[in-house]
């Protein structure tokens, strides 16, 4: 089954996964960089895309391309399937309720812009508190920050420990009846920590108050499942899951989405416009705004195939493997510091070398054709808690190996060499 899609065959072959055969499915993986084989460890940054996914958008342009929900002629209505189609996969994959619940944007960042901005602006007035965390990235802490001046709401930030783990205590202190939004971090971009969303949303089940993970770095290395989550709104980009860059979802309850206004106006998004009044088109389109980027949306369709193909819980479980052969790895460095040590981690590890400014570190490393993303990594909050200008971190993913791994530590001794 796992095969199927990928080898281009229907037949149930292999028990065991052939992660070799999958790395081979990535063409940019095979090429050399500053005259060293690639060792691409940024997938926190942006993953990889497999060839089934550049063939799929390839085809589309290539066969397919009309503009969508606009069209009676036929090359339209199949580009419109084809792009509706993902809705369908989305649902399936993160098990939505229903199709109105997955609303197409352009990353994470423009998800939680939405929800800020459109829900902010209904129900937040003066003296309501928002809580995120200390560990968020900066999309889940601006938006929030842009619609609090704007209504009076105030930020109130659930704070962390030294391994990098939410203050659960503080947390349901932190919560009252002014709280109107929590927004939190399901995988952490910085520190890899997986926080205990189930409590968060529980305890905020209990007083009423509406919950936004931000999915962008869970839903590429686990199985997510929205229903069983009880979770209010959740995020997601298209390219740190094998998709293509510029598109994302936010999937939101019906209810909420319902009673929310439009976040952007114009073509797709109505239902009647006049001069003098403009009635909304039904949920999704409500938020769906002029022509949107067609070819990523069903680019994200075969990317959710391909991941569905080889398992979620095998991509976990593969992760998972890497983290703790990474982890056991470079605890034996001298000099380096991990940074972010929770028991609970998903596929990032950051990490500090004595003396070595990060910047200065991964350019090293680069000249070795290791790429690994230096600086704060858009959570600038979080280097503040460790008083350190950034960190270099290494982020996994199923197609990486115990090689790329090995290639890293070997990096990181020719750095610490350089630097003397
Ligand atoms: N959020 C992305 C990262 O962690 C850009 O690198």
């Amino acid at each position: 089954m796992i095969y199927s899609k990928m080898n281009n065959t229907t037949t149930d072959i292999p028990t065991k996964i052939d992660w070799a055969a999958i790395r081979a499915q990535f063409p940019v993986l095979d090429q050399e960089i500053n005259g060293k084989k690639l060792v691409y460890l940024d997938n926190g940054a942006s993953s990889q895309m497999p060839k089934s996914v550049s063939d799929r958008i390839d085809a589309y342009h290539k066969h397919e391309h009309a503009n969508i929900h606009r069209g009676i002629h036929s090359l339209s209505q199949q580009a419109t399937d084809a792009y509706e189609a993902t809705r369908e996969k989305v649902k399936n994959f993160i098990n939505a309720g229903s199709l109105e619940e997955v609303i197409f944007t352009t990353g994470t960042t423009d998800s939680i812009n939405l929800v800020a901005s459109s829900y902010g602006r209904k129900n937040f007035k003066e003296g309501d508190e928002i809580l995120v965390s200390e560990m968020e990235h900066h999309a889940n802490i601006v938006p929030w920050q842009i619609i609090a001046e704007e209504t009076g709401a105030v930020l109130k930030v659930i704070p962390m420990n030294e391994a990098g783990e939410l203050l659960m205590d503080e947390f349901h202190n932190l919560l009252s009846d002014r709280t109107k939004m929590v927004a939190v971090v399901h995988v952490s971009n910085a520190l890899g920590t997986v926080n205990p969303v189930e409590e968060i949303i529980e305890a905020a089940r209990e007083r009423n108050i509406p919950v936004l993970l931000d999915g962008a770095q869970s839903v590429p290395h686990s199985k997510v499942d929205v229903q069983a989550l009880d979770v209010d709104f959740f995020t997601f980009s298209a390219h740190k899951m094998c998709g293509p860059t510029g598109f994302g979802v936010l999937y939101g309850k019906k209810n909420l989405l319902e009673d929310m206004p439009p976040y952007r106006g114009g073509g797709d998004m109505i239902d009647k416009v006049t001069f003098a009044k403009t009635t909304w088109n039904d949920l999704p389109h409500k938020f769906e705004a002029g022509t949107p980027p067609i070819s990523a949306g069903i680019g994200l369709g075969a990317a959710i195939d391909y991941l569905t193909d080889i398992g979620m819980e095998n991509i976990a479980e593969r992760e998972a493997e890497l983290l703790a052969y990474a982890t056991e790895k470079m605890s034996r460095i001298d000099g380096l510091r991990i940074v972010g040590t929770s028991d609970n981690k998903a596929s990032v590890i950051s990490f500090l070398l004595d003396g070595i400014h990060p910047t200065d570190a991964g350019t090293i490393l680069d000249q070795q054709g290791i790429a690994v993303r230096t600086g704060h990594h858009c959570a600038q909050p979080v280097m503040d808690h460790y008083g350190i200008p950034g960190t270099m971190r290494a982020s996994l993913s199923f197609y990486n190996n115990e090689e790329d791994i090995d290639r890293l530590g070997e990096g990181i001794e020719l750095v610490k060499e350089f630097f003397g």
